[in-house]
C-alpha cells in the first residue's frame, strides 16, 4: 500500500449549484469503485453545531440492530448486513461507547451516527458516517463528522483517513468542503479522481 500522503492530490468542491444535479446523476449513483480520503491535521477542526434539541450519546450494548436499521435506511448503496456491525466494530463495549455515537432527534427518533474509529498505524478513521434521509442538508452530517474528528484527536489520534466509494456523491462534496483531501493508492484511484473531477466540476487544486 502506497504510504498515506504520496502521490497525493487535491481537490475542492466548487460551490454553486451544481452539485444537487451531479449526485442524482444516474451513472455515479451506484458506482462501488472505492477512495482514500485524508485529514491530515485534527487541530483545527470546528466545533460541531448540532441544532437545538438534537442530542448525541454514546453507544451502549444492545445497539446493533438499531445501527443496521439505521444504517440500511440511510445507505443508498446498501453495503451493511447483519454480521457487519461485529465484522467492523470488533473490541471492548467500553472502547465502542468512546467511538460510537447516535444522534437523537427532539422527538426522540434516532437520525443519525457516526464512529470515530481507528485504523493502520495510529491513523483516526471517520467511519460509518450516516443520517437519515429525511434528516439530510439539514447540517447533521458536517456536526457528526467534525464530532467524530474532534474525539478522534481527544483520543490520541494526529490525522484522519476515512475510505468511501465513487457513489457517494454527497459525501465526497461533505469531505472536500471539511478539509478532507483525495489520498489514491493507485493510478486507477487517482483515474476516479479525475472523472468525479471531470464530471461533477470539483477543481483540482495540485499540491
Ligand atoms: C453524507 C451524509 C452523511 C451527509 O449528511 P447531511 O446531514 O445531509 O449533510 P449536511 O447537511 O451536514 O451537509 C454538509 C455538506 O455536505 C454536502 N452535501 C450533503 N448532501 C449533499 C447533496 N445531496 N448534494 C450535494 N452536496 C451535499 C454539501 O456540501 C453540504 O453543505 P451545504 O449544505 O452547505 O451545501 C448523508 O448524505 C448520508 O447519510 N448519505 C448516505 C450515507 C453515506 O454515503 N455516508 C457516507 C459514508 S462514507
Amino acid at each position: 500500500m502506497q504510504a498515506p500522503g504520496r502521490g497525493r492530490i487535491r481537490l475542492r468542491a466548487a460551490g454553486g449549484g451544481g452539485c444537487n444535479k451531479s449526485v442524482t446523476e444516474p451513472s455515479l449513483a451506484r458506482d462501488f469503485r472505492r477512495l482514500r480520503l485524508v485529514r491530515p491535521r485534527l487541530e483545527d477542526v470546528p466545533a460541531p453545531a448540532f441544532p437545538a434539541g438534537f442530542v448525541l450519546r454514546p453507544y451502549a450494548p444492545g445497539d446493533e440492530a438499531l445501527w443496521l436499521e439505521l444504517v440500511q435506511a440511510s445507505d443508498p448503496l446498501q453495503t451493511a448486513g447483519a454480521d457487519t456491525f461485529a465484522r467492523t466494530f470488533a473490541g471492548e463495549p467500553a472502547e465502542l461507547a468512546r467511538r460510537l455515537v447516535f444522534l437523537t432527534a427532539p422527538d426522540g427518533r434516532t437520525v443519525g451516527t457516526v464512529a470515530a474509529w481507528s485504523g493502520e498505524a495510529g491513523w483516526g478513521r471517520v467511519h460509518w458516517l450516516m443520517v437519515r434521509p429525511d434528516r439530510q442538508r439539514q447540517g447533521l452530517g458536517r456536526a457528526l463528522l467534525y464530532w467524530a474528528l474532534r474525539r478522534l484527536r481527544e483520543l490520541g489520534h494526529a490525522r484522519a483517513f476515512l475510505i468511501t466509494e465513487a457513489g457517494r456523491l454527497a459525501a465526497l462534496r461533505l469531505y472536500l468542503r471539511t478539509g478532507f483531501v483525495p489520498d489514491p493508492q493507485s493510478p486507477a484511484e487517482r483515474a476516479v479522481w479525475d472523472e468525479l473531477r471531470r464530471r461533477l466540476g470539483l477543481t483540482a487544486d495540485p499540491a
